[in-house]
């Protein structure tokens, strides 16, 4: 086992924790609020003998005093003292980053965090694992609290997985509920989020969908082989979605939620990973998911769908997840790194994405969608519109007026399932119309 690696008696697991910020002091209260139940559940002990951050003197609530501090996380890793580096610092490049790769280089187990390094440089730790020995578990860089690796990699291992896809933001989720709820734009929702502390001064991270991508990234690879393949996904976020969007999807018997999404093409091979504000029905109990909350469903063959909801952000729900994959290291149990043979087959499965990728010409599944447009209020537009639709051969399934602000009207629309060319095509074709004002808003319906 490779969390003995540097620990041969099996003994006591010496912890070094780079970063004590959020997620670093949840951690260090964590293993003292529960010091009874980790002991019970790992008897050799857990001891953290040194951290790490940029400010030695700052009051961060928990008593350091037992621990030795190191200003430079990558020496914190390759102290003798240290046996298991918790890396909670984030970046794909910079301290944390480095910490992690002088753990791996030294044979170490390191816990991470870090969404966006495991999502962006996986092959490469991948790689330092194969060559060194020793170990990483990620099971806080994805939906915080909710052990969505631990359930894909080890509950499902028996499963053709059919899908995976999630709520993988709580910041997004929040802004989306609270537009529903308190029928307001997006731009006002945003900025309370901000000053709540929910949203980050630079929000792109969150309501672009990067964030949710880097988790669904790692989910992929988990559910389908290879390594995360970030640069594969379709990314869309948020901030395009209107009030008016989210009341009319109600109607219609839908909820707007921004999914990350993976699912094997319908053609070409491959695997299709997306993030995007799309419509699911309001009978899929992903549409009951909201404020921040985070919900993973995975569809396998034979278990049918699973779904797992919780707090996917926070000090207390990140640190549990952190310190389930401590113990798992104290216990010895370490799968594959994202679940298919060992990491050479992981690196070498990235083909399997980069195909992906490739095909990305290939048409996918025919989808639902449900479409806004912004016209002039005058006689005869519906009929405009309509005519675009029947000349492309996309059938309308449900199609209601709305008065905007007297001189200008919304038309929403449901449309059967159709190819994305030929919706690209529709959407070419009611750009140019003249009673257009600005070009359609279209978002897929995800049956899940
Ligand atoms: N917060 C969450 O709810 C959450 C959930 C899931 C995953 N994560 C991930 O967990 C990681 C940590 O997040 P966080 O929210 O805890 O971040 P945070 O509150 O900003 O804390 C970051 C910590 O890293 C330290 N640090 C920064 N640069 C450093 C350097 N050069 N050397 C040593 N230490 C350095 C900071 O030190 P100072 O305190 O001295 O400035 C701080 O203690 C990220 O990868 C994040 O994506 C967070």
């Amino acid at each position: 086992m490779a969390g003995t690696m540097n620990n041969p008696e099996g003994g006591e697991l010496r912890i070094g924790i780079a970063g004590l910020g959020t997620v670093g002091v949840g951690v260090l209260r964590l293993l003292s609020d529960n010091a009874a139940e980790l002991a019970a559940r790992a008897p050799k002990g857990l001891r953290v003998t040194a951290v790490s951050a940029r400010d030695a003197n700052r009051d961060r609530g928990v008593d350091l005093s037992p621990f030795a501090f190191e200003p430079d996380a990558a020496t914190l890793a390759r102290r003798e003292d240290v046996d298991v580096l918790i890396e909670v610092i984030g970046g794909t490049t910079g301290a944390g980053a480095d910490a992690v790769i002088e753990a791996l280089r030294a044979g170490k187990v390191v816990v991470t965090a870090n969404k966006a390094l495991v999502a962006e440089r996986g092959a490469e730790l991948a790689r330092l694992i194969e060559q060194h020995g020793g170990a990483l578990y990620y099971e806080a860089a994805v939906a915080g609290g909710i052990p969505a690796i631990k359930g894909l990699r080890e509950g499902l291992a028996g499963n053709r997985i059919v899908s995976v896809a999630g709520i993988l933001n709580g910041t997004c989720n929040f802004i989306l509920t609270k537009m529903k709820d308190e029928k307001r734009a997006f731009d006002d929702v945003l900025a309370q989020a901000q000053a709540l502390g929910y949203a980050e001064a630079d929000p792109s991270f969150d309501v672009d969908g990067v964030d949710a991508a880097h988790k669904l990234a790692i989910l992929s690879a988990v559910a389908f082989g290879g390594v995360p393949d970030f640069s594969a996904i379709e990314l869309e976020g948020i901030r395009g979605v209107r009030l008016e969007d989210i009341e009319m999807a109600e109607d219609f018997g839908f909820s707007l939620k921004l999914l990350g999404v993976a699912k094997p093409r319908a053609a070409g091979g491959g695997v299709r990973q997306y993030v995007a504000p799309v419509l699911v029905p309001q009978s899929n109990p992903i549409a009951g998911v909201y404020d921040s909350f985070n919900a993973v469903v995975v569809r396998g063959e034979p278990v049918d769908e699973i779904m797992m909801r919780g707090r996917g952000a926070g000090e207390g729900p990140t640190a549990s997840a952190v310190v389930a994959d401590l113990i798992d290291a104290a216990r010895g149990i370490n799968p594959p790194l994202f679940g298919t043979l060992n990491a050479a087959a992981a690196t070498g499965g990235g083909a399997a994405q980069a195909e992906a990728a490739a095909g990305e010409a290939v048409e996918g599944a025919a989808e639902r969608r449900f479409w806004r447009l912004l016209v002039d209020d005058r006689p005869g537009v519906i009929a405009e519109v309509s005519q675009v639709l029947s000349d492309r051969a996309l059938s309308v399934e449900k199609i209601v007026q709305q008065d905007a602000d007297g001189s200008r009207a919304h038309i929403f629309i449901l449309t059967h399932a159709a190819q994305r060319t030929q919706a690209d095509e529709v959407a070419a074709a009611l750009a140019r119309l003249n009673c257009m004002i600005e070009p359609p808003a279209v978002y897929a319906v995800e049956a899940l």
